[in-house]
């Protein structure tokens, strides 16, 4: 049976510049060259970033770039906003979409985030979606109904994205859940996509935790943000997550 690939996600949010990012889009390729076939490294810079990036790395790079959200149009008058064509364009071959700071900053929508899946797709990226619930639908013990909620108009896409789980009140707190409450997360979401959707958990992983999080059966990887930005705790989670050759 193929070994199922193991996802990082670096995502970067808006922190950065031209040289920070491309030194380490450079440095992360030389760590990857040594790791199994199956790891697959994603680097989301801040969109501005992306091309600088793209072109720092070698043809062959093993690491791929992606942005952090795409616009659902094609083109047209929206001003400051990005369509997914652009980004495959400039080098990304994965966009997270649905980001909690962009549900709540931005107020999007699930409806207005299932467009944006679909100009992803069509643009030729894979959507990196990401579900999670807040604090107060966890402490109600709600977090089953959130996901559900979340996911009810992806279905059609499942065999064409990925999901992040990132419960609201971990990104950024150093706050994560239990490990078996991931487990029934990801179980819940792969039930309800089916087994072939890669499922990766966020919020607060870091070299201390990403181990035990990536040794969960039903965890395909993580995307990682705050800690994301430091090259030798991503070389420490890739090490970890390893079976010793
Ligand atoms: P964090 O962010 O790793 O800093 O908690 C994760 C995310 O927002 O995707």
């Amino acid at each position: 049976m193929p070994i199922r690939p193991l996802w990082f996600i670096a995502n970067w949010k808006m922190h950065g510049s031209q040289r920070r990012v491309q030194d380490y889009a450079y440095t992360m390729n030389a760590a990857l060259s040594d790791a199994p076939a199956h790891v697959r490294y994603v680097f989301c810079p801040p969109v501005i970033y992306l091309a600088a990036a793209r072109q720092a790395l070698p043809q062959n790079a093993r690491l791929s770039m992606g942005a952090q959200d795409a616009h659902a149009g094609a083109e047209g008058a929206f001003t400051g906003d990005i369509a997914a064509a652009m980004l495959k364009d400039s080098g990304a071959e994965y966009v997270i979409l649905g980001h909690s700071e962009r549900r709540q900053g931005h107020r999007e929508t699930d409806a207005e985030i299932c467009e944006k899946v679909a100009s992803a797709l069509t643009a030729g990226l894979t959507p990196i979606v990401c579900i999670g619930e807040t604090l107060q639908e966890y402490e109600a013990r709600k977090t089953p109904e959130a996901l559900q909620h979340q996911l009810q108009l992806l279905a059609p896409f499942a065999a064409e994205l990925m999901i992040a789980y990132e419960p609201v009140w971990a990104i950024g707190s150093g706050k994560t859940p239990r490990l078996q409450e991931i487990e029934v997360a990801h179980t819940q979401i792969k039930s309800l996509l089916g087994s072939a959707t890669p499922v990766l958990y966020g919020g607060s992983v870091k070299p201390e935790n990403s181990a035990e999080i990536l040794a969960l059966p039903t965890v395909d990887g993580v995307l990682v943000g705050g800690a994301s930005l430091n090259a030798d705790a991503m070389r420490a989670m890739l090490a970890a997550s390893l079976p010793c050759e």
